[in-house]
This record gives C-alpha cells, structure tokens and sequence, in this order.
C-alpha cells in the first residue's frame, strides 16, 4: 500500500503545544475523530495491510495510540492547573508598577500621649496599674479622706449609676477591656463584688484616678511607685473640660519620701511631656486626701487670646499622702510617707500642641486629629 505516510512525530508537538483547551481538543479531534481522525483512519486502514506486515503495523500503531491518549490527558490536567512556567509568563507580577499609598491609621493622640506618660514615668521606676472606671463611692470618695458631706465633694460633679440590687452584681458590670499587668488592681472584668462592702453602696463613674491610690496600696506594701492613667468622668464641659477627660495617678511611698522629691518627679515629667522649657507655678492647693497638698499650673503656650483660661492652665494636683488614707490601707503613717499626684493628661496634650478648646480632641474630627 503506498498511503503516504502519516507523520505521527508532529502530533506528538502539536498536543504538548496546546495553550488552550480549545486547541488541546482540536488536535484530539484530528487524532481520533470517529470520522475523519488520522488514527482513526488508520487503524481502520490495517484490514488492507498484507498479512504479513500487519502485525508490526498494528503495533507501531498501537504504541502511537496510547502515547497520543496519555499525553492528552497529561496537558489537559496542565491546562486546567496552569503551572509554574505559565504564571511566569502569562501571569507576572510587574514590581515596578506604582500603586496609590495604602492608607494608614494611627493611635488617637491621647493614647499615644498616655505611652509617652508610661515611658517617662517607667524610666523612674514607677510600675503601671490600671482599674475600673465604675467605682464605689468609699474608693472614690470615702477612703481618700472625703466623707458623704465633705465640701470637696461639690468640686467634682458626679455621674452617679441607678442601681438595683439585682442588676448591679459583678458580672453585668462593663468590661474594661484595659491591658492586665501585674498593676491591674481593679480586675479586668471592672468592679469586682468584693469591692463593696454593703451590696446597697452606691456606684459612680470615677471622677478621679485617685481611687486608684487605695487600691493599689491595698494589695502592694511599700516601698512603692505607681501611675494609673486612664478615664474619668464629671458633669462638666466648656473649653478646658469635658464629661470624660482623661487623668494620671501617681503615687510613691516610702520610709524617706519627701516634698522635694515629689516636686523634681513633677517638675521632670512635665519638661518631658509638655515641653523642655515649660514656664509653670506652684500654687497651695486643697485636696483632702493631701496635706499639704499643692498645684502646678503651666503657662499657656498657644496665643494667649485662644486660651479662655487666660495664661496659666493648671495641669497637676498634688501633695503628700494624708495619714488617714495611708491607715485606710493598713499603712503606719509613723513609718511611711510620701506624695500623691494627678495630672490632667488632656491638658497637658492642650498645652503641649497648643490646641486652644478641649473638646476638639474628643470630636473625632479627622482633619484635626490627622495633624497629630
Ligand atoms: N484627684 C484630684 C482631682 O481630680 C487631683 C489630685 C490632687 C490628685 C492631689 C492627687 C493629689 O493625687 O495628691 O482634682
């Protein structure tokens, strides 16, 4: 027979060349097409192959035949799961193409300011504690020396919490959501039941970190240095006070702690958080839980026409530690003393970027806080 000869090498290219399924089938449809397919009409075609070559024919045949099927099945297996070579070629990431700036955020600048207290107030060794924001009156008010009638208590305009026995045990209270460090003396889950001595005791939002002396005194004996930045809360708003505003407690007791002491850590914190040159005053000041007890005011340094306050805005209550709030916390006042702070942290960030009204950095404005 003089068929000429079907050239079965060059299918063998075609299959592996197939960039698509589309193509891979073509070529198995010229294959083994039931019609016109080469092998088709070739194996067709072996009846007419003399007797005597048929057998070497049909084989040869048969090997091309299960090759073409295997190799097949093999690029379309590829063409499905392209691999490594394709995405190289057809799929490259281009590194050098410019992308618009992915947006970033950032910390909110009051407690990316509280990191700096923490910083500064580590370096002198003072560890940090956190507690609830819902108080007790006795921590709020009655252990620091301020009793139901005391007139201080009128300074500081309470949101008082309705409380009913039943819905006021420790579990329902808000979680605090604060870090837990050695120093959290207040529990991570907020108020603890053992907090209140009598169930029917009235809670409050902290109006003052100090609450935080007490507890903090309670659960580590002295020698001690602590600051507990965080939430507090007053009926209050104008432009140097808003209803929550933010303070830092800090405490340190010990057998020699002094006066002086008290005002080279005030004087020290303040260069470093508000500024190397800062222009401030101490005044006498009243405090209950102090005696004596002092304030620092620092000199406005925006235009002074910004500042309803006019030049000096007071930042810092302070003073050493009265005997009776040392004996509420089981500490002997003939054997320990030492003082008590707190600074007003919102104010400070108000002097320190010269941002004349409060209450823009509660706003949550983006065009003002982008600027910090
Ligand atoms: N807790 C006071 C307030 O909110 C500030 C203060 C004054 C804190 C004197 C102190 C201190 O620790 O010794 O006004």
């Amino acid at each position: 027979m003089d068929e000429p000869k079907t050239d079965w090498e060059s299918y063998d290219g075609r299959i592996r060349a197939a960039k698509t399924a589309q193509e891979l089938a073509a070529v198995e449809q010229e294959l083994f097409g039931r019609k016109a397919g080469a092998m088709t009409f070739a194996l067709r075609s072996l009846h007419d192959v003399p007797e005597a070559e048929r057998k070497t024919a049909a084989a040869t045949l048969n090997t091309w035949k299960r090759t073409f099927e295997e190799l097949i099945a093999l690029r379309r297996k590829e063409l499905a799961s392209p691999s490594d070579d394709m995405l190289r070629t057809t799929d490259r990431i281009d590194v050098s193409l410019e992308l618009p700036a992915r947006e970033r955020g950032h910390l909110h600048l009051i407690p990316e300011f509280i990191r700096e207290v923490e910083e500064v107030f580590g370096r002198m060794g003072f560890d940090i504690a956190t507690g609830p924001e819902i108080e007790t009156e006795e921590f709020n008010f009655n252990l620091l020396n301020i009793p139901r009638d005391h007139p201080a208590r009128d300074a500081q305009d309470t949101f008082w919490l309705k409380t009913s026995k039943k819905d006021m045990t420790a579990t329902s209270l808000p979680l605090q959501g604060e870090r837990l460090s050695e120093g959290n003396v207040g529990g991570r889950k907020g108020l603890h039941d053992r907090d209140r001595k009598n169930p029917e005791e009235r809670l409050l939002l902290r109006t003052q970190t100090s609450p935080m002396q007490i507890r903090y005194m309670q659960s580590h004996k002295p020698p001690l240095r602590v600051i507990a930045p965080g939430k507090t809360y007053r009926k209050d708003a104008d432009a140097t006070h808003s209803p929550m505003f933010h303070q830092c407690e800090g405490l340190m007791v010990g057998e020699d702690v002094t006066l002086a002491n008290m005002k080279a850590v005030m004087e020290t914190a303040v260069r470093a958080l508000v500024a190397t040159n800062a222009e401030f005053r101490w005044r006498t000041g009243f405090f209950p839980f102090v005696e004596p007890g002092l304030e620092m005011d620092v000199r406005w340094r925006g235009n002074e026409s910004e500042s309803r306050e006019g030049k000096w805005l007071e930042i810092v209550g302070c003073g050493m530690v009265h005997p009776n709030v040392l004996r509420n916390c089981g500490v002997d006042p003939k054997k320990y003393q030492g003082f008590a702070f707190g600074f007003g942290l919102d104010r400070m960030v108000m002097i320190r970027h010269q941002i004349p009204d409060l209450r823009l950095i509660f706003e949550g404005d983006l065009r003002f806080l982008r600027q910090f």
